[in-house]
């Protein structure tokens, strides 16, 4: 079952892949709730969701339109919340069952100009933390998948790749589908991909300060 908003590509793919499409807004709760219900009346219950969905703001908090900042947190947070809300009850039924919230390395650590979409990945990221406490014991498993730059059509990652440094951090999309079935097999909460992002997030728990400090600086330098 697929969900995005651009009906003609989204039913391409399904019918490639032998899948469902339903054309849908998950920033759109009430949209969502009435996908929820259709899938509902075809299928008795689902083992798996994967909260996919997101954008980038394409600039700090000073750059971009206030729409766009609501979007992005529409989008990347409040949808994995809503999709989650509504298919609760067919996840329950289908238990054991799981949920995979692809957050981000942004969901952990704020980068140069990136602040809103950090921002609604941090948000994602806790949503994610909170309800795998929440769902506990309940046969519904929750786990956080958090990529690095992977080249993709919304986040073709050029200076990412152009860089020394951070080339050797660039995963492809195959590579973060492979982490979420791991996530899954193993049972594991949270996941960073490639791994050495995890010492970010580290540091960012340990040096706040530094790390606000030494990203200002980059951003100086570009
Ligand atoms: N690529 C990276 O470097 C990177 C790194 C870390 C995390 N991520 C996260 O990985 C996820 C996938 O991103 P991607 O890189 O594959 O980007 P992408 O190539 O732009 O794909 C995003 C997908 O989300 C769908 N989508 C966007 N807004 C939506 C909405 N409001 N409702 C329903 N579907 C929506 C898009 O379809 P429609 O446009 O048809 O709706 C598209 O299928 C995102 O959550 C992103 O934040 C990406």
């Amino acid at each position: 079952m697929l969900l995005a908003r651009e009906a003609e590509r989204l039913e391409a793919f399904a019918q490639e892949i032998g899948a469902e499409a339903e054309p849908c807004d998950v920033g759109d709760r009430i949209r969502v709730e009435e996908v929820a219900a259709r899938v509902g009346e075809r299928h008795e219950a689902i083992h798996l969701l994967v909260n996919n969905a997101g954008i980038a703001a394409g600039g700090g908090f000073l750059d971009v339109a206030p729409e766009r900042i609501e979007q992005v947190i529409r989008t990347n947070y409040l949808g994995s919340v809503w999709c989650l809300r509504a298919f609760l009850p067919l996840l329950r039924r289908g238990a054991p069952s799981d949920v995979v919230n692809i957050a981000s390395v942004a969901g952990a650590v704020v980068g140069p100009k990136s602040g809103p979409y950090s921002a609604s990945k941090h948000a994602q990221l806790a949503f994610s933390r909170g309800l795998a406490s929440e769902l506990e014991g309940t046969g519904v498993r929750v786990h956080a998948v958090n990529p690095g730059p992977v080249p993709t059509p919304g986040f073709p990652q050029e200076r990412a790749q152009a860089g020394r440094l951070t080339r050797r951090l660039v995963v492809q999309a195959d590579d973060v589908a492979r982490a979420v079935l791991r996530a899954v097999e193993h049972d594991r909460r949270e996941t960073f991909i490639p791994w050495p992002f995890r010492i970010a997030a580290a540091a960012q728990g340990l040096a706040p300060g530094s790390l606000s400090r030494l990203t200002a600086r980059l951003r100086r330098h570009r």
